[in-house]
């Protein structure tokens, strides 16, 4: 069981919404700070170990920074994101670039910053020496395929686009070998929003076993494995955390294993995203109507541009009422959002205590891949994000759009002179 909890007072949360119009996202820096512990905690045995935050799940500067100042480095997977590293000042091998159907120009980005790159498939290894040269240290992504079950966001590891299959990995070594490469790493990530800690455990029990087989094979010694992200958090109120340091003795008990056994010593990574904030951001919306027909229907001030989950993959985000905690739930209703899409629904047949329009409303573990996903279909504008900061100060990291920022692609200038 988990308790759903929101770090501010029913009052402290109205003054804040007076000061910031709803919808927006507020974050909780010492409960992220708190939680950082306890990941480092899990993982000190190992001396090298390092958490390359998933900048995908949280893109903003000011959570970067305080990431940063945990010594934590960052993973990126696109242009922008390396920018904005390089913008907090997050470079070298602090940055891990683990993209996918990856631009030329990206690579080059990539190798520019030295950060370690992470190649998606054997035939990167070309494409990459053609755009920018091999650097020095280069990572290889593995996808197990049928050796590891699957999992409902990422799907079965067979079926995921991700990765060189073993056979790729034994040659796609040996291939950077010979062309000069001298450092070596090794990632996987097979899950998302995984809880059994059991299955990070197996999976770096076969990553493990696979490095010593190439390690013996082509003759290289790893400096790192990143087991990747995808450490789930309870959404719903009837899950458990996933117990970190049970993952990090298990992983501690295959280290020891197989280093016992020939293979070299090495750092050991992660790329979490979603447990790092997840849990410690909230989405903070104002009840604008309520409609019954068929149904009853609370329509929000917020919507998917706001956070996505729900309408994308089903998921569960758990509801509150802070002005009426104290009430019981007995109104069962859809919690909607203003976009044209029926799926734009942050609950469905949920039970609420019976709210009004100008209720506040607060939608849990939005930490993490909620603002982040954001987009402006539907001329709906991404909102503001807060800190809660260790003092108890409240401030803006980053403003909510206008109606100049969804113009700003568009020349109102050329529309003058535009024959239609
Ligand atoms: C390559 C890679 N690393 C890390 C992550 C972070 O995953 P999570 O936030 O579930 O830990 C993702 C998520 O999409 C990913 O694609």
């Amino acid at each position: 069981m988990t308790q759903k909890t929101f770090p501010l007072s029913v009052e402290r949360l109205e003054e804040l919404a007076r000061l910031y119009p709803t919808p927006f996202h507020l974050y909780d820096e010492s409960a992220i700070r708190k939680n950082v512990r306890r990941l480092k905690d899990a993982f000190a045995w190992n001396p090298g170990f390092r958490e390359y935050f998933a900048v995908k799940a949280t893109p903003n500067p000011y959570l970067m920074k305080i990431l940063k100042g945990q010594g934590f480095g960052m993973d990126c997977s696109s242009l922008p994101e390396l920018l904005l590293c390089e913008k907090i000042g997050v470079t070298g091998e602090s940055v891990m670039f683990t993209s996918n159907d990856t631009p030329a120009e990206e690579f080059a980005k990539a190798k520019e910053m030295e950060a370690n790159i992470n190649l998606d498939d054997i035939s990167h290894i070309p494409f990459l020496e053609k755009a920018c040269g091999l650097p020095e240290l280069v990572c290889c992504r593995w996808n197990p395929g049928p050796l590891k079950g699957g999992n409902a966001i990422i799907g079965k590891p067979e079926e995921a686009k991700y990765g060189f299959t073993r056979e790729q990995l034994v040659e796609g070594y040996r291939l950077l070998k010979e062309k000069g490469v001298k450092r070596f790493g090794i990632h996987t990530m097979v899950a998302s929003n995984e809880l059994n800690p059991q299955y990070f455990i197996d999976t770096a029990e076969i990553l493990f076993d696979l490095m010593l087989e190439i390690s013996r094979s082509v003759g290289i010694a790893f400096e790192f494995a990143n087991i990747g992200g995808g450490i789930g958090i309870p959404y719903k109120p009837e899950q458990d955390a996933v117990d970190l340091e049970r993952v990090g003795e298990g992983v501690r008990l295959s280290y020891d294993r197989h280093v016992a056994a020939g293979l070299a010593p090495f750092r050991l990574y992660t790329e979490c995203g979603r447990m790092v904030t997840g849990p410690y951001g909230w989405l903070v919306a104002r009840v604008r109507h309520i409609k019954r027909t068929y149904k009853t229907y609370v329509g929000l001030d917020a919507c998917m541009a706001n956070l996505m989950r729900p309408a994308l993959y089903g998921a569960y985000h758990h509801i509150s009422v802070p002005a009426k905690a104290d009430r019981p739930a007995d109104m069962l209703c859809d919690v909607t959002g203003s976009l044209c899409e029926n799926n734009d629904k942050f609950a469905i047949d949920r039970r609420l205590p019976a709210v009004e329009p100008g209720d506040l409303l607060v939608i849990h573990d939005a930490g993490a891949h909620g603002h982040a996903m954001g987009f402006q279909y539907n001329g709906k504008l991404r909102s503001a994000e807060l800190l809660l900061r260790e003092d108890g100060s409240v401030v803006p990291i980053r403003r909510a759009e206008t109606v100049e920022d969804y113009f700003a692609t568009l020349d109102f200038e050329g529309l003058k002179t535009f024959q239609a």
